[in-house]
């Protein structure tokens, strides 16, 4: 199998052979009236997060991905209050990370995609539950307003840590970059470019490659707003686990994290409060592409 992470464009990828597992069986019967799909990779629960998180196994699953409301008064649907206090939003969060906390394997990964503002309090509250910090990382972002009398906003926080050791790190490299018009590298690296793994660079912690996800090809019509690139999520999945692990997404929205993992070969549990009608129609048909994606897996 190639290093390379770019996704198979077809769905759905059935590589795992022997089908003797699947996460549903990670799940309590309690639950199973709020399963609105299933794949042979992964299954959809259609509810309030801390409705489902309570009835999956302890120590069960190997990254959790979690790009929750920011508290930034977004109409989601008329399920979800995102214009809480910010009391009420911290307590709110810090219950869905306790619980996120407890499901996730010992050295398995838990990531939080969010505003720094609220990465700070998160941050520290996971580390009081003894997780282990890997690494803040900065994505950034395009299209954000100005705001007066601030900096001018242009990244989002991605929060990495693990439950103690990671159990699952894989070197990620980035292909040296071009010019869009010319072709021409970029940078010089000071003379020692003769010198560089042609594999690409190593990936830092400043993700400046992301897209943001504009157009048609890319996005779910019955869903339009919010949602993440598959190269984002792509990227968590290849860096944190190996094929035929378990994610988890508790904020599925569009169902980018489901796609990625059934692109990708891993196993996924999602939830979502709202409709999961994208989800479903962007699993079941062919109609959203993945973005393209150059990383190599070093392994
Ligand atoms: C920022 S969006 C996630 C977008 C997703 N990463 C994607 O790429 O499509 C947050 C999602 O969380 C959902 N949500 C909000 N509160 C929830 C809760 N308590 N339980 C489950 N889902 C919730 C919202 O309906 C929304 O779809």
């Amino acid at each position: 199998m190639s290093n390379y992470a770019t996704n198979s464009l077809t769905l759905p990828l059935q590589l795992i052979s022997a089908q003797e597992f699947h996460p549903g069986t990670l799940c309590a019967p309690e639950i199973a009236t709020n399963m609105v799909f299933k794949t042979s990779l992964g299954v959809v629960f259609n509810a309030d997060c801390l409705k489902i998180l309570p009835h999956i196994e302890d120590d069960s699953i190997d990254t959790i991905f979690a790009d929750p409301p920011f508290n930034l008064d977004k109409q989601y649907g008329s399920k979800v209050d995102d214009n809480l206090s910010e009391k009420a939003y911290l307590m709110w969060c810090r219950a869905w990370l306790n619980e996120c906390i407890r499901i996730l394997k010992p050295g398995g990964a838990l990531f939080i995609y969010n505003l720094p503002k609220w990465n700070i309090p998160l941050g520290a509250h996971l580390t009081e539950e003894g997780m282990l910090f890997r690494h803040w990382i900065a994505v950034n972002i395009k299209l954000s307003l100005p705001i007066p009398k601030r900096l001018y906003p242009s990244h989002y926080g991605l929060l990495y840590y693990t439950k103690g050791t990671p159990k699952t790190f894989r070197k990620i490299r980035t292909p040296i970059q071009i010019c869009r018009h010319c072709s021409k590298e970029l940078k010089d690296y000071g003379g020692h470019r003769n010198a560089m793994n042609p594999n690409g660079v190593n990936l830092t912690d400043v993700w400046d490659d992301i897209p943001p996800v504009r157009h048609r090809k890319f996005k779910s019509a019955k869903r339009t707003q919010n949602q993440l690139s598959t190269k984002l999520v792509n990227r968590v999945v290849q860096m944190s686990t190996n094929e035929g692990e378990v994610v988890l997404d508790p904020f599925g929205g569009s169902g980018t994290t489901f796609d990625v993992c059934e692109r990708s070969n891993r196993y996924w549990i999602g939830i979502e409060k709202e409709s999961c009608d994208a989800i479903i129609e962007r699993l079941s048909t062919p109609l959203v592409l993945p973005h393209e994606n150059g990383d190599f897996i070093e392994g």
